[in-house]
């Protein structure tokens, strides 16, 4: 089919350089490789352009499978078009993968693999395989489908075609989700983006597995135990979503299937979810670290999830303010407290700002004082500096910052009076 042709391909996606395709295969061809192909979302998004004309095509990188050795397939390449203009990034001899850039565009080589996950939900075990082998063990019939680029054909087992034409999202085998539960989230956004409806096996599937929660860590357990090549998948898979312009669909999807309950039941059960989630990001706030903080168990998830220290921090801040309100509420005090103990009491806390507008987004009964705080008291300076006072014969020590502090405070109290 002419959509297959390497130089059609170049002209559909304009990032690709004039004429890579054919010096991807010469190299291939020179090293004896019987076999390359371009695979997963080039070819989805390929098709779907072609009976669609209003898609686009968002290129992200080039994934390609040969049936050989990747390290020495980039080696080769190098020779061919130099070390400036193919960089490696990452070769990965137990995956049996390369990262690298051709001219700054992102290419992802894989040798041809069988793939076995002797736990399920943890990382498999691979073998160097035939492409046909490859494709058996992806994730959907529209992201398993090759275009062989020795004669522009497409390589198509599992009827990915139709399932474009009929916008259809269909697993490969009866445990993909098992064997990769971040499925589930890649089917919610697959879904979004292309307005494809899952099938009922599909969903079937994913009901039934999550369900009989078929893997060995379970919610609740420690959390830094939780396979972590599974947790790392999530978090990037979540936050590939969030970032889409379609999170909301996505999640609306995730929810409505019970994809939620592999990260949490009260996510899962929480109707109000995309709401927050909104609003959080409208504030700035990274919205996986909203999501997160949603849960039942934020500090626990957020360690499962691998979150950097600042995420951390962010999280961690606002449960233990959370912590502070409760405890303040246990009496009518706070009722009586003007601005400047508010301010005292709220910075001794030493929370991230982003913590704060988490528990804002939060509905915390005492919300009114957080923004108070934060679009008010924080910014207001002492109306002195501690050189004027020492130009005023202070000596210099300690009681300089106390007095610039109670100034601070005097003014802060004097603010909402006027
Ligand atoms: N894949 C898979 N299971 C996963 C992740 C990826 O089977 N959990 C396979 C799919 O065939 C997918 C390919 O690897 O098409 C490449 O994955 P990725 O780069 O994440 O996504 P794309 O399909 O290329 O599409 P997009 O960038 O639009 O998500």
């Amino acid at each position: 089919m002419e959509l297959f042709d390497k130089s059609k391909i170049e002209k559909e996606i304009r990032e690709l350089p004039n004429g890579i395709l054919t010096i991807l295969l010469d190299t291939a061809v020179s090293l004896n490789i019987n076999s390359i192909a371009i695979v997963g979302g080039v070819v989805r998004d390929l098709i779907t352009k072609s009976k669609n004309q209003d898609s686009e095509i968002i290129f992200n990188d080039l994934d390609l499978i040969i049936e050989g050795e990747t390290s020495i397939y980039v080696k080769e390449l190098q020779k061919k078009l130099g070390p400036e203009r193919v960089k490696v990034i990452r070769n990965n001899t137990t995956y049996k993968t390369s990262e690298i850039s051709i001219n700054g565009i992102k290419v992802d080589i894989a040798t041809a693999r069988e793939e076995t996950y002797p736990i399920p939900g943890e990382n498999p075990i691979v073998e160097s395989s035939t492409i046909q082998n490859d494709l058996i063990r992806r994730d959907f019939n529209i992201n398993a489908m090759a275009i062989e680029l020795k004669d522009n054909k497409l390589l198509d087992l599992f009827s990915g075609l139709d399932a474009i034409y009929n916008k259809k999202i269909d697993f490969l085998h009866e445990s993909s989700v098992l064997d990769d539960p971040t499925r589930i989230i890649r089917a919610s956004r697959y879904s979004a983006k292309l307005g494809f409806r899952l099938s009922h096996q599909a969903l079937r599937q994913i009901k039934d597995t999550v369900n009989l929660w078929p893997w060995n860590w379970h919610i609740g357990d420690n959390a830094d135990l939780a396979p972590s090549g599974l947790s790392i998948r999530l978090k990037m898979e979540l936050e590939l979503l969030l970032k889409s312009n379609y999170w909301k669909n996505a999640l609306k999807n995730l929810q409505d299937w019970g994809g939620l309950n592999i990260l949490d039941p009260k996510l899962q059960n929480d109707q109000s979810l995309i709401e927050k989630v909104f609003i959080a990001k409208k504030s700035n706030i990274e919205p996986l670290t909203a999501l997160v903080y949603e849960s039942k168990y934020p500090i626990s998830l957020a360690q499962r999830l691998h979150f950097d220290k600042q995420q951390k921090e962010i999280i961690e801040g606002a449960c233990q303010l959370k912590k502070y309100l409760e405890n303040l509420t246990v009496n009518d005090l706070y009722k009586k407290w003007p601005p400047s103990k508010w301010t005292s009491f709220l910075e001794e806390i030493n929370a991230n700002e982003s913590s704060f507008i988490l528990e804002i987004c939060k509905e915390n009964p005492l919300k009114e004082y957080l923004i108070s705080w934060l679009t008010n008291w924080k910014d207001i300076e002492s109306p002195i500096k501690g050189d004027d006072l020492i130009a005023k014969g202070w000596a210099p020590g300690p009681e300089i910052g106390l007095e610039l502090k109670r100034q601070r405070m005097k003014l802060i109290d004097e603010e909402i009076i006027s």
